[in-house]
């Protein structure tokens, strides 16, 4: 730590400051499983001591490079890698979960995490309840006297909705509870939930942290007392992410701040744009003033992800698809994060009479030129009959 530098000087020199081998400029990936000492006495002498591995399955150099510079985003003391966002999500749920437990979720989160806590911890004993999570009253609603744990995430990521994380995090504390926070789409750039009292922060790395769409990773952020507990259970488990995937990660983080300013103009620019066109009947972005908490995501947030959702008015599902298929620079799935726009819809409930129902679109806006984009949207949405304005 240099302690007074940026973080975008940090997430270029943290840990870097001792020269690489052969004076190389990018980290080295140290590709092994093992690693071994000279003599016996010396492998004995060493145990336990900073900066001497044994196993990648426990800690790697490459891995630890990484989650420094993840815990200096977070503000946190000490950060974890994992192989996937999930395996973060489900190693760090384990960690403090036993049976007779009860945990309180927001009803929107990523779907998988929703059915490890709705359908999968429900076998070792483990209960959940699910709420909006807009107001901190609809959690003392639901809770028990063994309640152990908040999940939370803010924003979820197909609607759009915040929990106030300070109020969320004060009440959980004088309560006992842990709180966690999937932190994926604001990034640590943009908003740090374990300074508004969260326990342990959470994002699928695979997201805007890799930033490439070429990566599969999850980390964990807080304090080293927890991270500690949780390291325990990824060495059980077996969920670290291999050397090759922090390197990717180092290098994707380099360009964190420069990517998110850019994704953040560009989201909004074309959010706006689709929010004054006639087919859409309601658009879900944070950063929006129409957004019914957009006083909450400013004095939270320092800034906004770029994927956000809206429904359109009534269309037939003909037109839904000529719309998609006449898009030239979008492509068609549910990941974000990467550099390339995304989009993903379905059409909500039974067609009406004429064969029309609303259609629920995800947009993930990338890295191309926004004025094209909005372009490519006006040109699919005539071909599809809707009129549109500048
Ligand atoms: C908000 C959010 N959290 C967690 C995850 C899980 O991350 P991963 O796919 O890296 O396991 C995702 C993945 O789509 C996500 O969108």
């Amino acid at each position: 730590m240099h302690g007074t530098d940026d973080i975008a000087t940090e997430l270029q020199h943290l840990g870097e400051e001792e020269p690489f081998p052969y004076g190389a400029v990018t980290p080295p990936i140290v590709q092994t499983s093992l690693f071994t000492a000279r003599t016996l006495r010396e492998r004995h002498a060493s145990a336990g001591m900073e900066g001497i591995y044994h196993y990648s399955r426990v800690s790697n150099p490459t891995v630890e490079l990484a989650e420094r510079k993840i815990a200096a985003l977070e503000g946190t003391e000490r950060a974890l890698l994992f192989a996937s966002g999930m395996a973060a999500i489900a190693s760090t749920l384990l960690t403090f979960l036993k049976t007779g437990d009860h945990v309180i979720c927001v009803e929107n989160a990523y779907p998988p995490t929703r059915v490890l806590l709705g359908e999968w911890l429900p076998r070792f004993g483990v209960e959940a309840s699910f709420i909006p999570g807009t107001e901190v009253a609809q959690f003392a609603d639901v809770q028990r006297p063994n309640t152990r744990l908040l999940y939370l995430e803010s924003p979820t990521s197909l609607t759009f909705q915040l929990q106030d994380l300070q109020a969320v995090a004060s009440w959980a504390r004088a309560h006992g509870m842990l709180t966690l926070c999937d932190n994926s789409w604001a990034t640590p750039l943009f908003q740090n939930p374990h300074a508004l009292g969260v326990d342990l922060v959470l994002h699928s790395a695979s997201k805007y942290l890799g930033g490439h769409s070429d990566l599969v990773a999850g980390a964990v952020a807080g304090r080293t007392e927890l991270i500690q507990q949780i390291a325990r259970t990824r060495e059980l488990l077996g969920s670290i992410l291999e050397p090759f995937g922090a390197w990717l990660l180092i290098r994707g983080l380099r360009t964190l701040p420069v990517r998110m300013q850019r994704l953040q103009q560009n989201g909004l620019q074309v959010a706006q744009w689709l929010a004054k066109q006639p087919f859409v009947a309601q658009l879900n972005h944070p950063g929006l003033p129409s957004h019914p908490q957009h006083a909450l995501a400013q004095r939270q947030m320092r800034g906004y992800g770029s994927l956000f959702s809206l429904r359109t008015q009534p269309l037939t599902d003909e037109q839904a698809y000529t719309f998609t298929d006449h898009l030239r620079l979008f492509r068609f799935g549910p990941s974000w994060g990467g550099y390339e726009s995304l989009l993903i819809g379905w059409g909500e409930g039974e067609p009406d009479s004429e064969g029309r129902r609303r259609w629920f679109f995800r947009l993930y806006i990338g890295l191309e030129h926004p004025d094209d984009l909005i372009r490519d949207l006006q040109q699919a949405a005539h071909q599809a009959g809707f009129d549109t304005l500048e």
